[in-house]
Order: structure tokens, then sequence, then C-alpha cells
């Protein structure tokens, strides 16, 4: 448990990292460095986690967030997943070897700004929703006027998804690349990756195994694939049709899928609020109402990403195996069930530890992330009694008050790794602490 004193501590705490990460654009744009160490630009769904911490206690920086977010998209409504604001050295794979600018002119990539040509999990309608409803409580016209700039964008990143990453129209959404999971270096890629077969990699340098002991990073033999799949996406100019055809890398995401869906929902109160039309995001939602257990649930209960590749399912225990709750769509005891075969010591780790591929310490490999378990959290208050929402907030809460504003944490020991004052563990530290609502 936390007294007052301790909980106002770890307030202070959390808003200085984020003050310390910040970067001024302009008086109406900035941005949240993940962290100061390894990740020096603004990432794509690092935004979202953020902004439900300034929600609490800086709206002005949420709007910014946002508006230097939209200011990479494209005018074919794809929001790459790192946005190069401003240049820094240290980092691989750096503005230069995206190439979105020389690249991507067809889908309108901006001409102003350099992006990667990857995207990340669409959590904005989940978070832009949360930051809407807190300007409301300030200032009605405020808050309208901030939806009416946000949602055409919104809307275009939802229709892209909707009709690039999921032609097949099942409200699935596939991804080319590890990287645009979110879960980096996740062992849900293996299979996948383990079928791919290099010719002609280039020369590359990585830096993240520089700047943090490569034992905590990923082995190399992973990393050249996941140069090599940004190749091939480079040689296809990024353009989804091309790449439906033959890229190495297709998968339907079971968490990215699941986030699509909570954020269409999202997207939807917002339209009722703007008085806009909802028929095509009734159909989206329905779309995966209708398929979302015939294409991820497997018979053991579990939930699975699906390889478009071979049509088989990719069978790895992790925490991705629980996080469909979110669209509140699951039932109590099938949810359950889940959590209780991958919680250990409370807390949901990253890879099911009863799993050969289970590793204390690899990125994704094993760690406990609080944004997972946050969403855990988040989604899991709307079974009730089914989850015990309460102890996984305390435990979050006691684990990085002991352990401090890590990017992850060793499970058994709750050591913490990777970079230290980590932007959305501070962002969302302020969340658990400030009230106890669903998304
Ligand atoms: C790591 C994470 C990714 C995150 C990025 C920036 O690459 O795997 O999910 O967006 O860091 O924090």
């Amino acid at each position: 448990m936390i007294t007052s004193e301790e909980k106002e501590i770890l307030l202070q705490r959390a808003k200085e990292i984020l003050k310390k990460n910040w970067e001024d654009i302009d008086e109406n744009k900035g941005y949240t460095k993940p962290s100061n160490e390894i990740y020096p630009f603004q990432w794509n769904w690092d935004v979202g986690f953020i902004t439900y911490g300034y929600t609490h206690f800086d709206l002005d920086k949420a709007v910014k967030e946002y508006r230097a977010l939209f200011s990479g998209q494209w005018k074919n409504g794809f929001l790459p997943h790192i946005i190069f604001h401003k240049p820094a050295p240290s980092y691989f794979p750096n503005a230069d070897f995206w190439q979105s600018q020389e690249l991507c002119k067809k889908q309108g990539s901006p001409l102003n700004i350099k992006t990667s040509g990857i995207t990340q999990p669409p959590i904005h309608a989940m978070s832009i929703w949360h930051v809407y409803k807190a300007l409301k409580r300030q200032n009605l016209e405020r808050a309208i006027n901030f939806l009416q700039e946000i949602y055409p964008k919104l809307y275009l990143n939802h229709e892209y998804f909707m009709n690039e990453r999921d032609p097949e129209k099942t409200g699935a959404i596939t991804i080319y690349h590890p990287w645009e999971s979110g879960f980096d270096n996740s062992p849900r890629w293996d299979v996948p990756l383990a079928r791919i077969v290099i010719e002609n990699l280039i020369e590359y340098k990585r830096v993240d195994n520089k700047l943090i002991d490569p034992k905590f990073r990923p082995k190399l033999e992973y990393y050249d694939k996941y140069v090599y799949l940004v190749q091939k996406l480079k040689e296809e100019k990024y353009r989804d049709k091309k790449i439906r055809k033959k890229h190495p890398f297709l998968v339907k995401d079971v968490v990215t899928s699941s986030i699509m869906y909570l954020s269409n929902l999202r997207l939807k109160k917002m339209a009722n609020e703007l008085g806009e039309k909802t028929f095509e995001i009734d159909m989206w939602l329905k779309r995966f109402e209708d398929n979302f257990r015939d294409l991820f649930q497997d018979k053991d209960g579990f939930f699975y990403d699906l390889d478009m590749i071979t049509g088989e399912k990719i069978k790895v225990r992790t925490a991705a195996a629980l996080l469909p709750l979110i669209t509140g769509l699951l039932n109590g005891k099938e949810l359950k069930k889940i959590a209780d075969e991958i919680t250990q010591d409370g807390l949901v780790p990253s890879t099911d530890e009863k799993s050969p591929k289970f590793n204390p310490q690899l990125y994704w490999r094993g760690p406990i992330w609080i944004n997972v378990n946050w969403l855990i959290w988040k989604g899991g208050m709307k079974y009730g009694v089914d989850l015990d929402t309460d102890s996984l907030r305390n435990k979050m809460i006691d684990l990085v008050k002991t352990s401090g504003f890590w990017e992850y944490f060793k499970p058994e020991t709750h050591e913490g790794i990777g970079a230290n004052n980590f932007s959305w563990t501070a962002a969302l530290i302020i969340d658990l602490l400030s009230h106890r609502d669903g998304f």
C-alpha cells in the first residue's frame, strides 16, 4: 500500500521525468521523448500512453503532443511510428535510413518532416477521447475546437487501417514488421521471422546495444531480419498494394486489432459528439465482432496472432493472449482462465513464465512492461470480480515505487532494465495514482 505522502512524491517524480523528456517545437507543438537515453524522437503509440498522463495535470501538453504527431501524418492517413522532428545522430534506424520523403511522395508523406515508414498500434482515438473529456470539464468550446481539429485526421488514419491493413474485411489488422506491434522483440514473431531467408542485406550499424547492455537487447539474428524487412518495404516504396502481394511478413496482430476495435468505439463517440455519421464505423465494429474469435482464439481459450502467409495461429503464450479483454467482448470466465495462467505474483509478464520462450531479462521476452499491465488493468475493470484490478494497480505502483521508472522489469527480482526515466512508465503511474476509471 502507498501512503498519501509517498503518493505525492511518486507523482512529483513522474511529472519531473515528463518535463525533462519534453521538447518544444513551436508554441503550438511539442513532444515527449520516450527516454533521453535511447529514444530521442516522437514515437507513435507512446503518445497515446503519455497523453493519458498529461490529462491529469497539463492538458496544453496533451494537445501540443497530438498536433506534433499528426504533423507527421501522410496524406493517405498513415501515421508513422517515429516522427523525426529534430535531428539526433545516435539512433538507428535514423531518418535517412527510412527515406520517407524520397520514397513516399505518392502516399503524401510530409515534405517538411522526416518520418519512418511503418506504423504502431492505433491507440489514439482512446487517448484523444480521454483528452477531450478532460478539456470538456474545463472549457466546452476549447474541447469542441480540439475535436474538430483532430477528428478528420484521426478518421483518415482509421480509414487507412481498415482499408489497407484489412483488405480481407475481417475487422483485424495486418502488420508488416514486428516493430509495428510495439512488442518489438516478442517471441510472437519468431515463427514468421524464422521463415525469412535474407538475401543481400544492406550494411548497417546498430546503436541500441551500445547504449544499453546487449544482454537486455535483441540478438543479432533478429536484428538482421528487422533491418531486412525494412529494406523490403523500401524496395516497394512502402506501397500497401505491392507489399500485400509479396512481403515476407504479414501477420494479423491480435493486440493491434483489439486496440483498433476499442479505438473505433471511441471514434464513434466522437462522431456522435460532432454530429457526424457513424455508418462506416459501425461496419468496422461489426466486422471485428463477427470474426475475432475465429481468427484469434484457439481451443485452449488463449488468443494468438494469425500468420497470413501460412494461415496458422502463432501459438506462443504471451501477454497478448489476454489483451483482447480491452474490447469488452470476452466473458469473465474465459478471461479469468487466461489471466490465472499467465499472471506471476499479481503482474503479467510479457511472455508466460512457463513458455520455453520465456527469458526474464530480454526485451519483450519475459520482462514486465507497465503499458501492458495498465491496458489489462483499465480493460479489466469492466469485468468486475473476475479480475482483481485493484490488486494489479497496487502491484504496478509498488513496483515503480521500489524499483524506479524503468522501461521494463525482471519478473522475479523486479530489477528495472532498459531505459531509465521512461516516459510512458511515468505517465501511466500518474494515471494509476489519479483515478480508477476505465479507458
Ligand atoms: C521500444 C518498444 C516500443 C516503443 C519504443 C519507444 O522500441 O518496443 O513499443 O514504442 O521503444 O518507447
